[in-house]
C-alpha cells in the first residue's frame, strides 16, 4: 500500500457565520489539497500531477492572502482632489456604446449614448469604465480620453461577461461541474482570462455561483448546479483561475462573485422573481458558494436582481453590508446588476430614481451599472446630507484601490494591445483544453446493451436532428466574443473520427422549435438505411440563460415527434442531448438505448462528443443537477427533506409524498453517470462505531471495475443525520473521489470525516453539530444504494 494523492474533495462545511477572510474555504481547499488517500500501487492517480502542481503553484498562495485590498497612499490624495461629480463618475459603469458592440446585443436595449458621447463622458470623469465592449482598439480610444484628457487622469476599467471563455469557448459552467474536477474549472477560467486580458479586459462578471435547484430557471446553466459542496469548490476554483496570484498580471482578470444573493432561489424558477427564505436555509445552502468565492480571493461582487424576504438584494443593507462586509470581512466592491438599482422602483421599494440611488448606495452597493442613477443623484444626495460624504469616499476608495491592484495606475494600457489580442486568440493549446473540458463534461446517462462506444468503421450511421450539423448552437448561452463559425459541429467531429467518412448520412429532421417541411420523412429514410441512429436533439442556445425560464423542461415538441418517428424504424438510437438545464425526458427519447447529456460544449463540441461516442475517451461526467421524471416535480433536488410521509421504494403508496402520476424520485439523479466499464461497490469499512465532536472517522469502500474497458469512477460519500432539532436532507454530498480503474482493477477508497463536516445551521442561523445517528452511503449517485453504514455522532 502506498499513500498518495488522488483528485479528492471533502466537505469542510464553511461556517458562513463569523468567518472572516482566509477562513473557511481556505481551510477547505487546504483540506482538499492535502487529503491523504491510501490506495494501492496499481491505482491510477487521476490528476495527481495537477494536485502536486497546485501544492507549489503561486495560485495556491492566494489562498493565504485571500480577499485583502491594498490602498496605495495616492488614492486618498486623489479622493481629496475629486469633485462630488467625479466621485459619482467613479461609481458609474456603463455598457459599451461602441457601434454594433456586444453589450447592446446581450442586454436589454439601453438607449445609451453613441460612442463619441461615451468618449466625452470618459474625458469628463463621468465614467468608471465600460462593459462588454469590443476589444483593444475600442479600449485604447476610451482609455486615452480618460488618462490623457480628463482632469484627474484616472484610468477606466474594462469589464465583460467572460462566463465560459473569451474567443475559445469552453463548456457552459454547469456542464463543467459534471467533471467533478474543480481543477479543470480553474484551468479553463485561467485560459479564458489569458485570452480576455489580452483583449483589453480587466474584470469579468464571473463566476456566477448561484445554487440552482429549479430547472425551470434558465440561468442554472451559468452556475455550479444544485449541490452545495460542488458549488463551493467550483466557485473557489474559478476565482483562482480568473485572478491568479497577482491581479496586476496581464494574463488575469478581477473576478466578480454573482449574483449576490440567492438569485437561483427565484420562486417557481421564474427569472427575476422573488425569494422568500429562512436565514438558516439561506446560510446552509445559497450563501455557501458566494462565501467560498470570496474566501478564494474574489474582490468584487454583483448584487442580484431578486428580493429576499421583501427587500431587493440591491437595497438590502443586511446582505450587502452587515453580512458581506461586517461578518465576512469582504474588502472589495459591490456593483449592481445592470439596472438593478432602478428596478427597485418597479418592485415597489423605491419611490423614484433618486430614492433608488440612495437606497442602493446606503445598502452597500458601491457601483451602479448602466442606470446612470449614481452619477445623476449621488452628488445631490451627499449635498443634502442624505448620503454621508465618508461613505461616498469609502466606495470610491475601494474602486480606485482595485484599479491600482489591477495595475491600471501603473500602466492604464497594460492589457490593451491589439497584437496581443489576436496572438492569444484560439491557440491550439487552448482549443485542446476546450476539448478536454468538453469530453469530461459529457455524462453517459444510459447505455443499454453496451450500444456505446460505436465502432469507427463497419456501421452506417444516420446523424439526425437540428444539432447534427451547422455553425449554430455550439458555443451556447452567455457568450459575448465566441463564434459558432469557429466551433466544430457534431457532423464534423464524427467525420474526423470515422475511418470511412461516407458511412455517415446527415438529416436535419426538424428545427429546434419549429418542424421543417418533409423533415421527418427524410430523417426516417436516413434511419432506415443505417445500422445506428445518432439523434442530436434538445434545447437551442437561446432557451437557457437570462430570462429563459421554461414551464415545461422537455425536448421541444417538433423534435419529440421526430424522435418518435425515428424510433418507430426500430433502429438502435443514441440520443445526444444539447441542453442548458436538466431535462424531463419522455417517450422515444427516454427509451432510446443510449443517452448522452452533452450540454453546450463550446468550440470543440463535435470533437469532444466524437471522442466519447467512439470510445477514444471513456465517459466520466456525473450529473451536477438531477433529471426529474416530469417538469411538474420541479424544484427537484436530491438533498430534499423526507417529509412525514415518505413513499417507500417501489409502488406509489396512498397518502404518501408523491404526485398522483409520478414517483418523486429522479429519472437520473444528481451524481449519476455511467462508464464503459462496469463498476461495483463492496466492503464498507468504518474505523469505529462512533465519531466524537472533536474527532474523525475513517470510512472506506472497495470499488472494482468488472467490465472489459478502463473506466473513471466518481466515488461519492453522502450522509444523513436521522434525528435533529431541524430536519435534515435525506442525503448530502460530503466528499468525493475520482479514480481510474483498469478492467479487473479493484481499489480501496478511504474518506476521513470530521464532526464539523456534519454541522448544520440551527434556528439561530449558527452552525451546530448535534449528537445522533448518522447514515452514510458511499455510492455512485445521490439515489443509488452503493454501500451503507451508520455511526453515532457523540458529544
Ligand atoms: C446579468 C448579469 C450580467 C450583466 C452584464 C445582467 O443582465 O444579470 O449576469 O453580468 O447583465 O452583462
Amino acid at each position: 500500500m502506498q499513500v498518495g494523492h488522488v483528485t479528492g474533495y471533502i466537505s469542510r462545511q464553511a461556517p458562513v457565520q463569523n468567518c472572516a477572510k482566509g477562513g473557511a474555504l481556505g481551510n477547505a481547499v487546504e483540506g482538499i489539497l492535502t487529503l491523504d488517500t491510501r490506495i494501492s500501487r496499481r491505482a491510477a492517480l487521476i490528476g495527481a500531477g495537477a494536485v502536486a502542481a497546485w501544492m507549489t503553484s503561486p495560485a495556491r498562495a492566494i489562498l493565504r492572502t485571500a480577499g485583502r485590498v491594498q490602498v496605495p497612499a495616492f488614492v486618498d490624495d486623489l479622493i481629496r482632489r475629486m469633485t462630488l461629480e467625479e466621485k459619482a463618475g467613479q461609481l458609474s459603469l456603463m455598457a459599451s456604446a461602441w457601434g454594433g458592440g456586444a453589450a447592446l446585443s446581450l442586454n436589454p436595449a439601453s438607449g445609451g449614448p453613441n460612442f463619441q458621447q461615451q468618449v466625452a463622458e470618459a474625458r469628463q470623469g463621468q465614467l468608471t469604465g465600460v462593459f462588454n465592449g469590443n476589444g483593444a482598439t475600442m479600449a485604447r480610444i476610451l482609455q486615452t480620453a480618460a488618462v490623457k484628457e480628463s482632469r484627474l487622469k484616472i484610468p477606466l476599467i474594462f469589464a465583460a461577461d467572460i462566463i465560459h471563455g473569451h474567443r475559445t469557448i469552453f463548456p457552459v459552467p454547469l456542464a463543467e461541474v459534471a467533471s467533478f474536477e474543480p481543477e479543470l474549472a480553474r484551468r479553463t477560467a485561467a485560459a479564458a482570462a489569458f485570452e480576455a486580458a489580452g483583449a483589453g479586459i480587466d474584470w469579468t462578471f464571473s463566476p456566477m455561483v448561484d445554487v440552482a435547484r429549479d430547472q425551470r430557471w434558465g440561468r442554472g446553466v451559468e452556475g455550479g448546479g444544485e449541490d452545495v459542496l460542488l458549488g463551493r469548490l467550483f466557485a473557489a476554483a474559478r476565482v483562482q483561475g480568473f485572478q491568479g496570484s497577482d491581479l496586476k498580471s496581464t494574463e488575469h482578470l478581477l473576478a466578480c462573485i454573482k449574483h449576490f444573493a440567492a438569485y437561483g432561489a427565484a420562486e417557481s424558477g421564474l427569472d427575476y422573481n422573488v425569494v422568500d427564505i429562512s436565514e438558516q436555509h439561506l446560510r446552509e445552502v445559497y450563501l455557501q458558494p458566494y462565501k467560498a468565492g470570496f474566501d478564494a480571493g474574489a474582490l468584487s461582487a454583483m448584487a442580484s436582481f431578486n428580493e429576499i424576504n421583501g427587500v431587493p438584494a440591491t437595497g438590502n443593507r443586511w446582505l450587502q453590508t452587515d453580512l458581506l462586509r461586517g461578518e465576512w470581512g469582504f474588502e472589495g466592491f459591490v456593483v449592481s446588476d445592470y439596472t438593478g438599482d432602478e428596478e427597485m422602483i418597479a418592485a415597489g421599494f423605491a419611490k423614484d430614481g433618486r430614492d433608488a440611488a440612495r437606497l442602493a448606495f446606503l445598502a452597500g452597493v458601491d457601483m451602479s451599472m448602466q442606470s446612470g442613477l449614481y452619477r445623476q443623484h449621488l452628488p445631490g444626495l451627499v449635498r443634502s446630507g442624505e448620503v454621508p460624504q465618508e461613505q461616498l469616499d469609502a466606495s470610491v476608495r475601494r474602486v480606485l484601490a482595485l484599479k491600482a491592484m489591477l495595475g491600471l495606475f501603473d500602466d492604464p494600457f497594460r492589457r490593451i494591445d491589439v497584437k496581443r489580442e489576436s496572438a492569444r486568440s484560439l491557440l491550439p493549446a487552448t482549443r485542446a483544453l476546450a476539448r478536454e473540458a468538453g469530453r469530461k463534461s459529457i455524462v453517459l446517462l444510459k447505455n443499454d446493451g453496451d450500444l456505446l462506444p460505436l465502432p469507427r468503421s463497419g456501421k452506417k450511421i444516420a446523424l439526425i436532428g437540428p444539432f447534427a450539423q451547422g455553425a449554430h448552437d455550439l458555443v451556447g448561452p452567455w457568450v459575448v466574443y465566441g463564434d459558432d463559425a469557429k466551433a466544430i459541429d457534431l457532423a464534423t467531429g464524427l467525420r474526423g473520427a470515422l475511418r470511412d467518412r461516407a458511412s455517415l448520412v446527415v438529416a436535419q429532421g426538424s428545427g429546434v422549435e419549429e418542424p421543417i417541411a418533409g423533415g421527418i420523412e427524410q430523417a426516417v429514410a436516413a434511419a432506415r438505411q443505417a445500422d445506428v441512429v445518432i439523434l442530436a436533439i434538445g434545447e437551442g442556445a437561446g432557451m437557457s440563460g437570462e430570462a429563459q425560464s421554461r414551464t415545461e423542461i422537455v425536448v421541444p415538441a417538433p423534435q419529440q415527434r421526430l424522435a418518435e418517428a425515428v424510433a418507430a424504424t426500430g433502429k438502435p438510437i443514441v440520443v445526444v442531448l444539447k441542453h442548458g438545464r436538466a431535462l424531463a425526458l419522455e417517450g422515444a427519447v427516454a427509451n432510446a438505448q443510449a443517452i448522452l447529456a452533452t450540454w453546450f460544449l463550446g468550440t470543440e463540441t463535435g470533437n469532444a462528443i466524437a471522442d466519447v461516442l467512439f470510445g477514444a475517451y471513456n465517459p466520466s461526467g456525473r450529473l451536477p443537477a438531477s433529471f426529474p421524471r416530469r417538469s411538474g416535480q420541479e424544484p427537484y433536488y436530491y438533498a430534499h427533506k423526507a417529509t412525514g410521509r415518505p413513499n417507500p421504494p417501489g409502488n406509489l403508496e396512498p397518502y404518501k409524498a408523491h404526485f398522483r402520476d409520478t414517483p418523486n424520485s429522479a429519472l437520473y439523479p444528481f451524481g449519476h453517470g455511467l462508464t464503459y466499464g462496469r463498476i461495483e461497490y463492496s466492503r464498507f469499512v468504518q474505523s469505529g462505531p462512533s465519531l466524537r465532536t472533536n474527532g474523525t472517522i475513517e470510512l472506506s469502500v472497495t470499488v472494482t471495475n468488472r467490465g472489459a474497458r478502463a473506466a473513471e469512477e466518481v466515488v461519492q460519500l453522502y450522509t444523513h443525520e436521522r434525528v435533529a432539532s431541524l430536519t435534515q436532507p435525506v442525503r448530502e454530498l460530503k466528499a468525493f473521489r475520482k479514480l481510474a480503474l483498469q478492467p479487473g482493477q479493484s481499489e480501496v477508497v478511504r474518506f476521513t470525516l470530521r464532526a464539523a463536516d456534519l454541522s448544520f445551521y440551527g434556528r439561530d442561523a449558527r452552525p451546530r453539530t448535534e449528537p445522533g445517528t448518522i447514515d452514510v452511503w458511499i455510492a455512485p449517485s445521490a439515489e443509488s444504494g452503493g454501500v451503507h453504514g451508520t455511526f453515532d455522532l457523540i458529544a
